[in-house]
């Protein structure tokens, strides 16, 4: 999370070794970490609340309760004719995201919004059995997205009820990433409570069968392959040059030495520096942003191009090939000149939020991933739901559904539904399992093509590009429509 705590992400250990983890590892990690922190300042200013929330919304047996954790801002709400934005809260601490998505802050104003953020349950400060919550599957159990919406379900009941004026508002829920998803989601379940949804980066369709599994992973190099002359075949080549070099005596020591390891290699880590080295170019394709981003390690803009300045020749000797490699991971991991070794345990920043997360993705959230080393720079791995369940057992004691998502939400079934915006930037490796074409007159995507993940959610800077500036102008316009739609209706009523 953005200037805070240096934690790994706790899930991982015992991942490690599940197919094609660093994309997964990624997304537990992804608004957790990775975006240029803008310090709110006097027009971030929120009050904090709780709201008793039923810990099982589908069924009668448990009648227990705990304090699902909510922020509002009122600063600039009209209760005539303004609207509430409804943050649907993903995988960490509310305050971060409340803290990290400028755009609500900044269209406060113009729309005359009440700003609710909702943390998701089992993140942050929302815990059904506090400290117990992460102990056994048997307390995980309520963990899941339909949990999740239907306590921003109840959570906006009660505001109708009980916040004066709130009662005659249009409600708009706004999310990034698996916040996203939800947004999109919840506007599918719940259209009787919000107007219409802003899905930013949500890539609704990265489950199952639905898009290929390689696809995140292309995009990962397609990023890499435009943004400097034969940077990503240099990726490509460096796994055979890691390979054979851990092969010889010597080498183990030497990539030690070289990638300025805390810890001697042995030849059982050796996937693992591969996975990390590849999480760290999944990590830069999310982060591929046009100014400099100020996280726990400071990023110049475009830091795939920075990137890719140490790798314009794939077919120098191993060593030279793998020194280059090092000279690109320290752009992300040294680019403060600060960092003192490199611990491949560890990748950029989690949170205790990702803890759980892992239990997400073994459970519903099942998001196939996999490499050819054609399409992609990645070395080939086939997507193996048998070991990922495996795995999944193993560390958490429940084995995936992997269509259950599908079955609840539909999956690419979904033109019933309306009023949903899903934003992606092109360079975002998540806009793959993403809705980047219209389905239908009010199921409208908007694509940015110099945006990484969720760009239009952050604070507006002095050097966003045009088409970053034209999307948030269409997304507010898109809102507008819904907000007095809704007033031409509601009032129209007798
Ligand atoms: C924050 O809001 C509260 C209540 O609206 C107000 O009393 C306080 O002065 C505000 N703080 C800042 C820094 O604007
Ligand atoms: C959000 O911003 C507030 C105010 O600066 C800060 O106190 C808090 O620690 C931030 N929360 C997170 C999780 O970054
Ligand atoms: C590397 O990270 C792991 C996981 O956080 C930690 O347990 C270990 O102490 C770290 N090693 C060093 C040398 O910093
Ligand atoms: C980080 O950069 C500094 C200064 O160039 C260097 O001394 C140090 O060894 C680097 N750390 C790592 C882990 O490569």
């Amino acid at each position: 999370m953005g200037g805070l705590a240096f934690l790994l992400l706790p899930f991982l250990a015992p991942m490690a070794t599940t197919a094609v983890n660093p994309a997964l590892r990624a997304l537990a990690s992804l608004n957790l970490q990775v975006f240029p922190t803008f310090q709110p300042n006097e027009v971030n200013n929120y009050s904090v609340y709780y709201f008793e929330q039923k810990v099982d919304h589908f069924g009668f047996y448990n009648t227990k309760t705990f304090r699902q954790r909510y922020l509002i801002a009122d600063k600039y709400w009209k209760t005539y004719d303004g609207v509430i934005l409804f943050y649907t809260g993903n995988e960490g601490d509310i305050t971060w995201f409340s803290n990290h998505t400028g755009f609500m802050w900044d269209v406060a104003e113009k729309l005359k919004a009440l700003l609710v953020f909702a943390e998701h349950r089992y993140y942050g400060d929302s815990l059904p059995f506090g400290e117990d919550s992460f102990k056994d599957a048997k307390h995980l159990n309520f963990l899941t997205s339909e949990q999740a919406l239907a306590d921003f379900a109840e959570l906006i009941r009660h505001l109708k009820r009980t916040v004066p004026g709130a009662d005659g508002q249009p409600v708009i829920a706004i999310g990034g990433s698996y916040g996203g998803v939800l947004a999109a989601w919840f506007r599918m379940k719940y259209p009787h409570l919000v107007v219409g949804a802003l899905a930013a980066s949500a890539p609704i369709w990265q489950f199952e069968e639905l898009t290929p599994c390689g696809v995140f992973m292309k995009i990962v190099t397609e990023d890499f392959r435009k943004s400097g002359t034969k940077c990503s075949e240099s990726i490509l080549r460096s796994w055979g040059a890691i390979n054979r070099l851990s092969n010889t005596g010597s080498g183990l020591p030497w990539l030690t030495r070289t990638f300025h390891l805390c810890t001697s290699l042995n030849s059982e880590d050796i996937q693992r520096l591969k996975d990390w080295i590849s999480e760290t170019w999944v990590n830069l394709a999310m982060v591929n942003y046009p100014y400099p981003a100020n996280f726990l390690k400071p990023l110049p803009s475009w830091p795939v191009k920075v990137v890719c300045q140490y790798l314009t020749n794939p077919y120098m000797s191993d060593s030279l090939l793998v020194q280059n490699i090092y000279q690109a991971l320290n752009v992300y991991y040294n680019y403060s000149g600060e960092s003192r070794c490199n611990n491949i345990s560890e990748t950029t920043i989690g949170t205790l939020g990702s803890r759980v997360w892992g239990y997400q993705t073994c459970t519903e959230i099942i998001l196939p991933f996999c490499t050819n080393g054609i399409d992609d720079m990645f070395e080939p791995r086939a997507w193996d739901l048998e070991k990922y369940s495996d795995d999944c057992y193993k560390q958490w004691g429940v084995r995936p559904r992997p269509s259950w998502i599908t079955t609840v939400y539909g999956g690419k079934e979904i033109h019933s539904h309306s009023n949903i915006i899903f934003s992606n930037g092109d360079l975002d490796p998540w806009s793959g399992g993403g809705v980047t074409e219209d389905l239908s007159d009010t199921l409208v995507a908007v694509n940015i093509p110099e945006g990484a993940h969720h760009l239009d959610l952050r604070s507006s800077t002095d050097t966003d590009p045009p088409s970053l500036q034209l999307a948030r102008s269409v997304e507010v316009r898109h809102m507008k429509q819904w907000i007095s739609d809704f007033y031409g209706n509601y009032r129209k009523q007798p």
